[in-house]
Order: structure tokens, then C-alpha cells, then sequence
């Protein structure tokens, strides 16, 4: 069964629930379907939305198109965890039906005020005239659903910016409510707007235009973050169309941060002295993070995606996955990110790995490797390999401290499309003394490498055959290598 995206507008609505049915046939046994991380169960998945923690559980929206009718199409789909591992998808939906958000219910943000939850969200438009129109809007959840407010919270972009105008994420900063905005001037530079709320949260006023750079930075900012974190002010955003001298990103769009002094919110201007921008994730697909502060702990998720090249299983119907929530901190001004300690319940078994007498064992497609490297040779790792196929492979150099992963023989690519960029990542990484430690976790169609613990991330998208997996270790010189692995199962 092919998606074909003509036939599929065309439905009627016992045709469409037929369809749905059977992409969930289809995806419950494939091997393709991810394990861990979540997708969607029908159609694309894209940016994290509405990441809070209400009543004592995560809420996790994100941006989904159910059947890919039309491109941007967007709705908000929801997910409740109590452990951020096990995920209970919500009846309740934002789909885009009015007409402050008739062509796509875009990203936003959610968190909670006075006993209920908050929803604040780009309602996109296209006008007759086919121009693009920006709504940020607010709406609450309760059991029953989710409703918006009629008239949205702020109408338009303040004078001099586009409409390109969204992502609005929410925060409480010293008893008030704050939320920062994505946008362009009308010069086609990128801006962040902090926008300052009333107390009963429908006015909304420009706080602050933040552009803490000395230089413009790309064309337009989508989905920023704002946040403290141990001490000092991180923004998070994706500057679209930064040049390779701002940030050296090989990815479609970049997902960067800076790390910067706390904001005071006295109107005094956040600037950088020397800001260094670097990208959240150094692998291939990360995108659109967003984070949530709760329970003492900052967690951010991010999409794996954009992809030029359609995957595999965008032909059985679904597309897209989210990454794992990871924790976040800073020590000695570097940021820091781990998976969520709760992942650890999904482990089976712990095997030891034992490079000296087995360099070549089978390993589950859904697991976690957790590996030190001491020396200064040389290890060649290659995970999910089979005959002919070196699956992922992992390069390291312990005396140049460099890491190269390459997943070229484990990612389909457009003809012709079979750049470095799409395949190699090249890791200047640091450590103290000759080890690297290497975290590593596997499921049916992604990667995230976490590189002395946490101190880099690398992940990205991979589609082998169900029978790669084997996992070798060949090692060049001085090295010892310990570790061990589990399975994960869920
Ligand atoms: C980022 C983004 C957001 C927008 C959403 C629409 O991937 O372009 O800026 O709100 O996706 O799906």
C-alpha cells in the first residue's frame, strides 16, 4: 500500500478511519517502528510542542499531519507519560478549524496556571491573496478537550517585523509570564521578541527584541527557548540561513544555543561579550527543540528531522520521530546533555562487552551501549552490520581525540544525493586524560551517541534490514576497551 497524497484528500470519513486502520496494522508489526521513541501512529510527526509536566504527569505534544493531505496541513497531537518513557496518547487534539489557524496549527508552547493547563500556539493563515497571516493563541486543556480562546492574544508582529512571526514559548520569571517569539525583520534578519503578560494573561506586551549578537544571524528564528539553567541564560533556536562562519552546520537547518549571563528582566538589554554559538545536537537530525522545566529538572526534546531524502517509512504511512528527553546542565560553562535517568527501566539484562575475547557478537536493534576507550590508538566500531554491510560505523582516534561516524551503508539517500554532509560527522571531542567514554543508544530506525556524558550528542536516522546485528569492535594499537550493554525492551 502506497501513500498517495491525491487519493487521500479525496476520502470520505469511513475511508479515512479504514485507512488509519490499517497504517496501525501495518505499523504495530513492522520492524521499523521504533521502540523507544515516540512517532506518530499515523502520518508525519514534527516539532516538539506543549512540553509540561501537569498534575504529576509530562505532557508531550507535537506537531502532526494525519494523513499528509497537505503539506503544513499542521495539528497539535498529545501525549501524557508519569516517567517520561511509558506514553499514553490524548484524545484530545489542536487541529487547525478556525480561522485565525486555518492553514496549520503551529508550534507552541504549554504550562500551567492556576490549576489547568495553558496553551500558547501559532495559529498560521493563508489569505486570499495566498499571503501568510500569524496568530498567537491561547487555549486551555481539560478532560474534555481543548478550548481557544476566540479572539487571538496578540493579533500581529510589532512594526517592523514579517509576518514570519512564531513558536511562542511560555516561562515564569520572578512571579511573571513571559513568552519569546520566533520572527524576521523586515529586512529578512532573525529576532526573537520577549513578550511581557497581564496577569489574567490577555495582554500581551513587547518586553524586548533579543538579538544578543553584534551581527545580523540568518534570515528568520524559529522556535526559541529561553531559560536558566545552573546559574547562567541559555537560548536555544534555529537560525535559519546562519552562514558556516556563525556555526559549521551540515544539516538542513540549525538547531543552535548560546550560553549567556542570567536575564534580569529589568529591561536592561541581554547581550553576549563573545558568544559562542554552537549546534545542540552535532549529528544529522535535530531539530526545533524545546524544553521544559520541572520537578527541579530541565529536560529538552527535539525532532529528528528535516530530511531531504523520504524514508523508508514514509510509504507505510507514518514519518518523523521525536529524540530521547534528555537532562540538561552546565558545568564549567559547557552544556550538558543526558538521557533521562527513567530510560534505565527498559533495560534487560546487562552483557558485558569483551573486546579481547569476542570482538564480534550479535546485539539486540533496540539497545544501549555504554563504552570506555583508554588509550592512544585507534577502534573501529561498527553496529547493526551484516555480511556485506558495515551497518553504523564508529571511528575513533584516542590520540587526536577525534570521532567520525559515518552511516552512509545504513542511510538511503536520492540518487545523487550522497554527500559528506548527509553521511560523515567529524568530532574534535575533549577529555581529560586518553579516555572516551561513549554512551550509545540503538533503536529500530535512530541513533544518539553521548559522548563523555553528555558533554556532545550525535544522532541521527537509521534504516537497516531487520537480520543486521552484529556489532564488531577491531582495534589499532593501544587501546583498551570496556563495557557493557542491555537490550531495551518495552
Ligand atoms: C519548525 C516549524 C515551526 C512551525 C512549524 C510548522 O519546524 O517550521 O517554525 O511552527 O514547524 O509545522
Amino acid at each position: 500500500m502506497v501513500l498517495d497524497n491525491h487519493l487521500l484528500r479525496d476520502l470520505t470519513v469511513t475511508e479515512k478511519e479504514l485507512w488509519d486502520e490499517k497504517v496501525k496494522q501495518i505499523a504495530d508489526q513492522h520492524s521499523l517502528r521504533q521502540v523507544f521513541h515516540i512517532e506518530a501512529p499515523i502520518g508525519f510527526l514534527g516539532d516538539p510542542n506543549g512540553f509540561s509536566f501537569f498534575q504529576g504527569e509530562w505532557y508531550l505534544f507535537h506537531q502532526w499531519i494525519p494523513r499528509k493531505t497537505k503539506k503544513k496541513m499542521v495539528y497539535w497531537r498529545g501525549l501524557t507519560s508519569k516517567d517520561l518513557v511509558h506514553w499514553k496518547s490524548l484524545p484530545m487534539t489542536i487541529d487547525p478549524d478556525t480561522k485565525f489557524d486555518s492553514h496549520g496549527a503551529y508550534s507552541g508552547s504549554a504550562w500551567v496556571n492556576q490549576g489547568q493547563l495553558e496553551i500558547f500556539y501559532t495559529g498560521n493563515v493563508r489569505n486570499q491573496e495566498n499571503e501568510r497571516e500569524a496568530y498567537q493563541i491561547r487555549a486551555t486543556m481539560d478532560e474534555k478537550g481543548i478550548k481557544k480562546e476566540a479572539t487571538p492574544a496578540i493579533m500581529q508582529p510589532p512594526a517592523g517585523y514579517t509576518m514570519n512571526f512564531r513558536d511562542p514559548k511560555v516561562w515564569q520569571h520572578a512571579g511573571k509570564t513571559y513568552a519569546i517569539i520566533g520572527t524576521q525583520t523586515k529586512d529578512k534578519a532573525g529576532r526573537a521578541i520577549i513578550y511581557e503578560a497581564s496577569a489574567d494573561l490577555k495582554a500581551w506586551q513587547v518586553k524586548e527584541v533579543l538579538q544578543p549578537f553584534d551581527h545580523d544571524l540568518g534570515y528568520m528564528w524559529e522556535c526559541p527557548n529561553f531559560f536558566e539553567l545552573d546559574g547562567s541564560q541559555v537560548l536555544i533556536f534555529c537560525p535559519q540561513g546562519a552562514t558556516q562562519k556563525d556555526l559549521e552546520y551540515h544539516t538542513l537547518f540549525p538547531n543552535a544555543f548560546v550560553i549567556g549571563p542570567k536575564w534580569s528582566g529589568d529591561g536592561s538589554e541581554w547581550k553576549l561579550k563573545q558568544p559562542k554559538l554552537a549546534l545542540v545536537d552535532e549529528g544529522f537530525e535535530c531539530y526545533a527543540s524545546q524544553i521544559v522545566q520541572a520537578a527541579g529538572r530541565t529536560i529538552i526534546i527535539s525532532w529528528m528531522g528535516p530530511s531531504k531524502t523520504p524514508l523508508p517509512t514514509e510509504e507505510l504511512g507514518w514519518s518523523g520521530c521525536l529524540s530521547l528527553p534528555r537532562e540538561m546542565s552546565i558545568k564549567d560553562g559547557k552544556l550538558y546533555q543526558k538521557p533521562i535517568q527513567e530510560l534505565t527501566s527498559l533495560f534487560g539484562t546487562a552483557q558485558i562487552i569483551d573486546v579481547e575475547h569476542s570482538p564480534s557478537f550479535q546485539a539486540s536493534s533496540a539497545s544501549q551501549f555504554k563504552v570506555a576507550f583508554k588509550g592512544n590508538g585507534q577502534v573501529l566500531w561498527n553496529i547493526r552490520a551484516e555480511k556485506d554491510n558495515p551497518g553504523l560505523v564508529i571511528k575513533v582516534d584516542l590520540k587526536n581525540q577525534i570521532l567520525e561516524v559515518d552511516r552512509q551503508a545504513v542511510f538511503p539517500l536520492v540518487e545523487g544525493a550522497k554527500t559528506e554532509r548527509d553521511t560523515h560527522r567529524k568530532l574534535q571531542y575533549s577529555s581529560d586524560g586518553k579516555v572516551l567514554e561513549l554512551e550509545v543508544w540503538l533503536d529500530h530506525t535512530s541513533f544518539e551517541i553521548f559522548v563523555n556524558q553528555g558533554r556532545s550528542v550525535l544522532s541521527g536516522r537509521l534504516f537497516t534490514t531487520e537480520t543486521a546485528q552484529n556489532c564488531n569492535f577491531k582495534v589499532d594499537g593501544n587501546v583498551t576497551v570496556t563495557g557493557e550493554w542491555h537490550e531495551i525492551v518495552k
